[in-house]
């Protein structure tokens, strides 16, 4: 814990950029709250999307967070922390309707299956969670015909959408309907690389034209939004559900939030009920979010900024190359020069730095993560730790 850098954590995540007219109170109770967070050993992490506590520290924050407001228990996600969770999110999104899920998996699936009514046909990337992670539930379960769009790619067009849907009404002969078109982004299988907005707005437009639902995996929304600067709510306008993860970033051990008309979410309960999703106590997980929803989006903001500005001098000494991807977010590609042996500088920037990366693959490459645990530390802490690592 001596080399973490306690007030560059708080400067950075935003324990000081506060207005002057805050009272006092307010600074105090946000520092509060940043500090608690940290976890008892604070680690510079490369790789996924934000922190994942361990049990001490996760009962630790909890009970810090308690201290300040006392945490109020749900009953079967009634009331308590989960109705203010869910509060949060309709403030998020923009939406009428928030409700609490067990899973991202379950969250997809009933809001496809709300949405596309009895019609059968949905439509989704090839390379989408739905389509790929989800054990053919929309298949086996909803009775859904998945049609996978831009096999390998990160996203479909308006244009290949339409094209797809046309020649459907050439080629078969009893169309069933087309029931929803559900998008991912950020794309977990396209390491995180975005659907371009631009392309978001011409499917809405065309799929308002044919009466066609859509929704929205944003499992990672709050990054494709710190990355692209387009706000959680805009996206969230384009589509008819939404739903974002409670533990990929938001600190919870589980869950999912999902967000939407009332017609569609006045009927979840049920669904989750008799698809076994309905559990007694929902409020640990929901407690965590809703604590660290506080500040999150200005967290991601600092992490990007932070992140650009250690590649941008690291690029600078000939040792590396860390660069974008096309369409990227918060995944970078890393080449250590071929003077360094990677399998080293991963070792010692662990053990001498408490720095984790990914270990370079043979050809000194690998594809390295911005998360807010890189506001651990300063700048120049990181950037003297990638220099001396890996050096003898
Ligand atoms: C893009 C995406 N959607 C949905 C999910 C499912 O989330 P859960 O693990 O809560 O079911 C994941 C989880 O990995 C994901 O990456």
């Amino acid at each position: 814990m001596s080399s973490i850098n306690r007030r560059n954590f708080l400067r950075s995540s935003g324990g000081i950029a506060i207005p002057a007219v805050l009272p006092l109170s307010g600074l105090l109770g946000n520092d509060r709250q940043q500090q608690s967070d940290l976890p008892t050993h604070p680690q510079v992490k490369f790789f996924g999307d934000g922190e994942m506590y361990e049990p001490s520290d996760y009962i630790r924050i909890l009970a810090e967070a308690d201290k300040t407001v006392a945490i109020a228990k749900d009953r079967y996600g009634v009331g308590g922390v989960v109705e203010a969770l869910e509060k949060k999110f309709t403030v998020l999104t923009g939406k009428e309707k928030a409700i609490f899920m067990p899973s991202g998996t379950l969250a997809n699936q009933l809001a496809i299956a709300v949405l596309s009514g009895n019609k059968s046909k949905v439509f989704v990337q090839e390379t989408s969670h739905v389509f790929r992670d989800e054990a053919d539930a929309g298949q086996s379960v909803f009775q859904k015909r998945l049609i996978p769009l831009a096999k390998e790619e990160p996203f479909f067009t308006a244009a290949q959408l339409q094209k797809t849907i046309d020649d459907m009404g050439n080629a078969e002969a009893f169309l069933t309907g087309f029931g929803a078109v559900s998008i991912e982004n950020p794309v977990r299988r396209a390491d995180g690389r975005m659907v371009p907005i631009h392309e978001i707005k011409q499917i809405r437009k065309y799929c308002l034209e044919k009466k066609i639902p859509m929704h929205l995996d944003g499992a990672r929304l709050y990054i494709a939004s710190a990355w692209s600067g387009i706000s959680i709510q805009e996206y969230s306008q384009y589509f008819d559900t939404v739903y974002i993860s409670l533990y990929k970033y938001l600190g919870a051990s589980a869950g999912a939030m999902l967000c939407g008309d009332a017609a569609v979410i006045d009927q979840m309960s049920h669904l989750i009920k008799i698809h076994g999703g309905s559990m007694y106590g929902n409020w640990t997980n929901a407690a965590m979010a809703l604590h660290r929803m506080e500040g999150a989006e200005k967290r991601f903001a600092d992490a990007k900024k932070l992140g650009e500005e250690l590649f941008n001098a690291l690029n600078k000494t000939g040792r590396f190359s860390i660069q974008p991807l096309d369409n990227g977010t918060n995944i970078y590609r890393l080449t250590v020069a071929k003077n360094i042996d990677g399998k080293n500088l991963q070792i010692q920037l662990n053990q001498q730095f408490n720095i984790r990366i990914p270990r370079p693959d043979n050809n000194n490459e690998a594809l390295i993560s911005v998360n807010e645990t890189i506001l651990y530390q300063p700048l120049d802490y990181l950037i003297n730790s990638f220099s001396k690592a890996g050096l003898g």
